[in-house]
């Protein structure tokens, strides 16, 4: 046990301990662009109906296009994906990076982008939005999901993992 008022280094490194998937949540920007945001604050909610959560940092640009478009995806990403994850985690998102790291959408007739050869693809409508700290709460309800064969990319403690068998 750490002595003391609790730090918000301490508190990171404390909530670090608990082992979560990663995800990408995309929207439309312009016409025909996206804005991806990596996230792993993604949980599920509700199973009738089918909710999920993701919390998002109030100065994230993610949030107003959230609020706007109304409907995203949630990509969970695979092992392999690591690359996508800092992509989208990055304050610049140039479309000549995107190219040379495969990044590859595909649009829903609502017009969420997905993101191709993820784990899962979930395509999500705003329901509900709960500010909290400094983050917001969004809660969204789950209109489609695909999913795919594969591994899922891992974080814990501050760093990626891959799934291991256990001893
Ligand atoms: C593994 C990982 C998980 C993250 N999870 C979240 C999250 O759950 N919520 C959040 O607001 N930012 C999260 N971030 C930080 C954002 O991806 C990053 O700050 C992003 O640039 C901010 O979003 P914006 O591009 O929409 O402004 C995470 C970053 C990484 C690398």
């Amino acid at each position: 046990m750490l002595a003391g008022p609790l730090t918000s280094t301490e508190f990171r490194r404390a909530l670090g301990h608990f082992a979560t998937g990663v995800t990408v949540v995309t929207v439309e920007r312009d016409a025909g662009f996206v804005h991806g945001m990596t996230a792993n604050s993604f949980a599920s909610v509700s199973l009738d109906p089918p909710l999920v959560s993701v919390c998002v940092d109030h100065r994230a640009r993610l949030l107003p296009l959230l609020k706007e478009k109304q409907r995203f995806g949630v990509n969970v990403l695979r092992r392999e994906q690591q690359a996508f994850s800092e992509f989208f985690a990055r304050i610049e998102q140039d479309g000549d990076t995107q190219e040379r790291l495969g990044v590859k959408f595909l649009w829903t007739d609502q017009k969420i982008p997905l993101l191709e050869n993820v784990l899962c693809q979930l395509s999500c409508k705003l329901s509900g939005l709960h500010a909290a700290g400094d983050h917001s709460i969004v809660i969204a309800e789950v209109e489609n999901a695909k999913f795919f064969d594969g591994e899922p990319l891992l974080f814990y403690r501050g760093q990626y993992h891959c799934i291991s068998e256990k001893p």
